[in-house]
């Protein structure tokens, strides 16, 4: 396929309009674009798939602290065919994946049709996976995997005890739920949606409770020992009320803040009953330490319920699946198919 820079592509577009003086909407509209409009890059590619990711979202309605600089097109995954190729490592025509770094941020992401970037973000579509179920895991269940690894190498073992889940409805959630049961261990998924009840059940949960009784700063040092392990999308005082109730030793890996970033905490947890508080970035992980993971999805880790978590979307569903998202109301992995017909 030859590309010409004058060539347009569609693409779900976000523009900044100011209402009055310092106060500014943010209108996502299908729009355009041109291949000469993309910055300059190793790599031309043509996005077969996208997802949605809360970051998304917020890149969508004008979060400063994801995108800046308005119009702006987000999409912080991207799988596709590359197309042109200023480098020996990928030729056209290789399937390719690109998760994380600037992509969707600043630089046009994975809701147009075509993205350029530098070489260092491509990973090599990986053995066992098509490009849909690349973005089936896309960012969100790349990020459970991580989470997931880390608690692993942390000690964590299906003999020692249950393992939580927060936002268990959503992308990293949802993965983690259906990721964990896989691997043997039983689930508790923490949850606000009723309806999604069933469907965690589905994924592998055998305990599924109420995000309200978390939610808030309780006056108790310490909680009843519960979880070996838990996986945190959530932030704020959930996060430390998991950590009160994690049994001697366990550790939770923390990689969201939906509900806040801040959170009320004490010493004690981490002194009387050695748990541990782990950090999970997806966005900036070194190359070396993201192939292998990719690899493990695509092949041990591959998830049998994968296709349970897709949610296909055209690009005219964006603008409602943006909302859906900061409701706190999508289930599972919405997935942006670029050849449906809006
Ligand atoms: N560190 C990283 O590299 C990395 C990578 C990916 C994502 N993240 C972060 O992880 C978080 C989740 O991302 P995602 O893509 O999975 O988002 P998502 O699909 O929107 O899922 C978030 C889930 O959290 C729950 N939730 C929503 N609002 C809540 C609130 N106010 N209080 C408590 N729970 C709430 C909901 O699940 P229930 O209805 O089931 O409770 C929702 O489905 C975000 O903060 C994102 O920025 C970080």
């Amino acid at each position: 396929m030859t590309v010409k820079g004058n060539q347009a592509f569609k693409a779900f577009s976000v523009s900044e309009i100011e209402e009055s003086e310092g106060s500014f909407k943010y209108l996502g509209s299908l729009t355009e674009r041109r291949i000469a409009d993309l910055p300059a890059g190793d790599l031309l590619i043509q996005v077969a798939y996208s997802s949605i990711n809360y970051k998304d979202a917020l890149s969508a309605t004008g979060n400063k602290a994801v995108t800046r600089h308005y119009p702006h097109t987000p999409g912080i995954d991207a799988a596709g065919v590359v197309v042109e190729s200023g480098v020996e490592a990928f030729k056209p025509g290789d399937e390719v994946v690109v998760t994380g770094f600037d992509l969707g941020m600043e630089t046009p992401g994975g809701f147009g049709q075509f993205i350029r970037v530098p070489v260092d973000w491509a990973v090599r579509l990986p053995a066992g996976l098509t490009l849909e179920d690349s973005m089936i895991i896309g960012t969100a269940g790349f990020t459970a995997a991580l989470c997931v690894d880390k608690l692993l190498t942390n000690g964590l073992a299906p003999e020692y005890g249950p393992v939580l889940v927060t936002g268990a409805s959503g992308g990293v959630g949802s993965f983690a739920v259906a990721l964990l049961s896989q691997l043997g261990f039983e689930v508790t998924a923490m949850s606000g949606s009723a309806e999604a009840a069933e469907f965690l059940k589905e994924l592998g949960a055998t305990e599924i409770i109420d995000r309200e009784h978390f939610a808030e700063a309780g006056k108790r040092a310490m909680l009843s020992e519960r979880w070996a392990g838990a996986l945190d999308v959530v932030g704020g005082d959930t996060l430390f009320n998991v950590i009160k109730s994690l049994r001697y030793g366990g550790s939770v890996a923390c990689c969201g803040l939906v509900a806040a970033p801040s959170f009320h905490a004490t010493v004690l947890p981490f002194i009387l009953r050695g748990v541990n508080l782990l950090g999970v970035d997806s966005v900036n992980l070194p190359m070396a330490q993201r192939l292998p993971v990719w690899q493990r999805l695509g092949e041990e880790w591959k998830l049998a319920s994968l296709a349970r978590l897709r949610q296909p979307i055209s690009r005219a569903d964006l603008e409602s699946a943006v909302q859906q998202v900061l409701q706190g109301r999508s289930i599972g992995r919405l997935v942006l198919d670029h050849a449906a017909e809006p």
